[in-house]
């Protein structure tokens, strides 16, 4: 099936937003419910400083996307103040229905807390395939558009992260040329950090 990539717009949070609770439905960002991912975490890519994502678009259905930022402290940060209020509203609402959401959250910061000083200010956050789309290289087309566009942007690493005892996602990064730097561990995972290079791909 032949695809085209393309800049991620607001027409295609929708579709974006479907793959993300295909591929993610345990993750602490799902479980803050649809309305938070397709009005606050999606949008911010579109919305604020350095952000940005792609998408691969065949037969009028976005297949896949990639998201990520230019700076992920400062984005992140951004996003917490950026819609408060939404954040506040989603997690009380989540807690509400289900309370170990508070045990989550704060196994989350935890998480994040633990995270090893990122190897390049960039990073690739998000990059998945619609169900039944995978191994034509797609993925592989969607992180060498990060990387031509970081490289035209002057970036000259990008950083991810997953889980090292994920052969999926730890065969596709090397695949794609992400070089493990260290591994970590954090509320009973093994971790591990990628860098790509941009300078010497
Ligand atoms: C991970 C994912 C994005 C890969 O996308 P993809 O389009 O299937 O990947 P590609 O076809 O471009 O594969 C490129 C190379 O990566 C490696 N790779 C891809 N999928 C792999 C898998 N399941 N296991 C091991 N290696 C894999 C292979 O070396 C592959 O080359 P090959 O097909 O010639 O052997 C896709 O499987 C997906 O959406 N997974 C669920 C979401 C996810 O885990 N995202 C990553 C964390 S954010």
């Amino acid at each position: 099936m032949p695809f085209t990539i393309l800049p991620l717009t607001a027409d295609h949070l929708d579709q974006v937003v479907a793959i993300h609770l295909a591929r993610f439905p345990e993750d602490f960002i799902t479980s803050l419910g649809r309305g938070w991912l397709r009005r606050v975490f999606y949008p911010a890519y579109l919305e604020l400083a350095g952000g940005f994502g792609f998408v691969a678009v065949g037969e009028n259905t976005v297949r896949g996307y990639i998201v990520g930022s230019e700076d992920s402290r400062s984005f992140y940060a951004q996003m917490l103040r950026w819609r408060t209020f939404g954040l506040a509203w989603s997690f009380l609402w989540a807690a509400l229905r289900r309370p170990r959401m508070i045990k989550r959250a704060l196994a989350v910061r935890r998480t994040v807390r633990a995270e090893p000083e990122p190897p390049a200010p960039a990073d690739l956050s998000y990059v998945a395939l619609k169900p039944g789309s995978e191994r034509r290289g797609i993925g592989a087309a969607l992180v060498s558009a990060l990387a031509d566009y970081l490289r035209a942007r002057g970036h000259e690493g990008c950083w991810v992260k997953g889980w090292a005892d994920n052969p999926q996602t730890d065969g596709f990064y090397q695949a794609a040329g992400f070089r493990p730097v260290q591994d970590y561990y954090s509320d009973g995972r093994h971790w591990r950090l990628y860098v790509l290079d941009l300078v010497r791909p």
